[in-house]
């Protein structure tokens, strides 16, 4: 027992260190309860995202229906590959050819936000800069060398990395600045990514809400229940003292 308690509490802090993780991380002010941020990811992640990455393990139906989108407009302007309403969200990359392209096969994404957490996920879109030595022209601060191309860059612009060094040239800090010729201002900006983001977190767990709203009923009905025991106990009791 002694034994067990001390591999416990010598293992705790690696525990800790593996679930918080990446200090720089920006943090993702997503809101799971706001739909039209949900809509607008789901729009920006079919139109920009989806045609590398699948999101496998979820439906058309279920999305639609989870995020107030009318299937008549899910059909028409979110189905890019005839799949039918109640089907899995498969795209038409074939892996192999992913793969030669990429130099790795690009993942499915539906669990992403839980595997890397939503804070990465938000911070990895914002972190891809210019690097000519790359076989797509980017890097990314987070992930390097990646071998994803900057396709948000028509809405972002050209990103350009710019090192903070100390006296030994060690780099202390680092920023993003970016070139201005994107669709979109930095504000902007950070809302389509936020939303993108917002919508990969709904991804990974579709029953969040309905879980968190169900779970305050139940504390509620084991609080009543507690009190009736309460009670109870006293009416049988009585007879025994
Ligand atoms: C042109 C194809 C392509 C498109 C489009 C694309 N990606 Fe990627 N993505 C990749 C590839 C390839 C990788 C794997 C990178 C590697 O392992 O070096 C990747 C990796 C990722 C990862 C890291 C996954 C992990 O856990 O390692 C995330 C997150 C991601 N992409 C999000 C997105 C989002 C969000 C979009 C849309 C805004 C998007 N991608 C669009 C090709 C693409």
């Amino acid at each position: 027992m002694k034994k067990l308690l001390i591999a416990l509490v010598t293992l705790l802090p690696t525990l800790a260190f593996a679930s918080g993780g990446g200090a720089n991380l920006l943090h993702a002010p997503i809101d799971p309860t706001d739909k039209v941020s949900l809509q607008n990811g789901a729009k920006l992640f079919m139109n920009y995202c989806f045609g590398c990455h699948d999101t496998s393990y979820q439906r058309y139906n279920r999305v639609a229906k989870d995020l107030d989108i009318p299937k008549e407009l899910m059909v028409e302007n979110l189905i890019f590959t005839g799949a039918k309403f109640g089907e899995l969200m498969y795209n038409s990359v074939d892996n192999a050819q992913g793969a030669k392209w990429f130099g790795g096969t690009p993942p499915d994404l539906t669990l992403v936000d839980r595997a890397r957490g939503t804070d990465w996920v938000y911070t990895y879109l914002k972190s891809f800069y210019a690097d000519p030595e790359r076989p797509f022209g980017v890097n990314n601060t987070l992930f390097k060398d990646v071998g994803m191309p900057h396709v948000l860059q028509d809405l972002q612009g050209l990103p350009t990395l710019v090192e903070k060094k100390d006296g030994e040239g060690h780099v202390i800090s680092h920023e993003i600045v970016v070139d201005g010729s994107g669709e979109m201002n930095s504000e902007e900006y950070d809302i389509a990514v936020r939303d993108i983001t917002n919508f990969l977190n709904y991804a990974g767990e579709p029953s969040k809400l309905e879980r968190q709203s169900l779970g305050k009923w139940v504390l509620g009905f084991l609080f009543f229940f507690f009190i009736l025991t309460i009670f109870l106990k006293r009416e049988y009791w009585k007879d025994v003292h």
